[in-house]
């Protein structure tokens, strides 16, 4: 069975003493005993000492948000896959609709990061989902299935078992208006079944696939007991340790 995982999505939020004592209440709060996967993303120069905070912890891990398309070299500026490894993170957030959208990354620069992560040993959270005009059009299905087939069709089937997606419609994120567990589903069963006809029911039983989007303590327990959803993408809400600690405890109860 698919175990939960949970996602904070820290964003450009916290200074270093804020980002500290919110790791430290998330590990008061939490402990090894859970099932479900915690995943802080913080912003690139607390990487390193989150992941020292969470070190004696087997549930907790720690993801960038981002990462550069480019292997390493003269990109001044630029974050790899390669240093994010090195100094100790596990997962990357790829192609989230806030990067898409203000730093204008094409289906093509997403495919790159996906390969960039996965040659680190990283893993990459796949961010897809259709704007607001796009589901008014009843085009969401066709926008998720193109930004699947161009950003991750391209792998091989050792490589997409190391993928998690994150469906994350644009109109819920930070909108505080979530999808209903009816459209999470639909999607979510979507792209279970894209998955499938690409890779074969193997994968697509195995890959975990979460919901991103105005989730918090309230909507979580129903969203996440969707039958094809595995856990939730978080950014607002993981920024209060107390709110993000009870979606954990929502993702929990569904594990057991
Ligand atoms: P939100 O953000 O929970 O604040 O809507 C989710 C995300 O962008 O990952």
């Amino acid at each position: 069975m698919r175990k939960k995982i949970i996602v904070g999505n820290w964003k450009m939020n916290l200074d270093y003493p804020q980002a500290m004592g919110l790791v430290d209440r998330v590990i008061q709060l939490t402990d090894d005993a859970m099932k479900t996967q915690i995943v802080l993303a913080p912003p690139f120069p607390y990487i390193s000492e989150v992941e020292l905070q969470v070190m004696l912890r087997t549930n907790i891990i720690v993801a960038a948000q981002n990462c550069s398309d480019k292997d390493k070299g003269a990109f001044t500026g630029e974050v790899s896959a390669a240093i994010l490894r090195s100094i100790g993170a596990e997962m990357v957030i790829i192609g989230h609709s806030e990067r898409r959208t203000y730093f204008n990354e094409t289906d093509d620069v997403v495919a790159e990061k996906v390969k960039r992560t996965l040659e680190n040993n990283l893993k990459p959270i796949f961010c897809c989902g259709e704007t607001k005009e796009q589901r008014d059009g009843g085009n969401q299905l066709d926008v998720v299935k193109t930004q699947l087939t161009k950003g991750l069709f391209h792998l091989n089937k050792e490589q997409i078992v190391n993928v998690i997606v994150a469906y994350e419609p644009v109109w819920a994120i930070g909108t505080g208006v979530n999808a209903t567990a009816k459209q999470a589903q639909e999607m979510h069963q979507h792209i279970r079944n894209l998955i499938k006809d690409k890779f074969g029911a193997n994968v697509s039983d195995n890959i975990s696939i979460l919901y991103g989007g105005s989730v918090n303590a309230k909507n979580a327990a129903q969203i996440f007991s969707c039958k094809d959803v595995d856990g939730g993408l978080v950014g607002g809400a993981s920024l209060v340790a107390d709110e993000f600690v009870e979606i954990i405890k929502a993702a929990e109860l569904l594990n057991c």
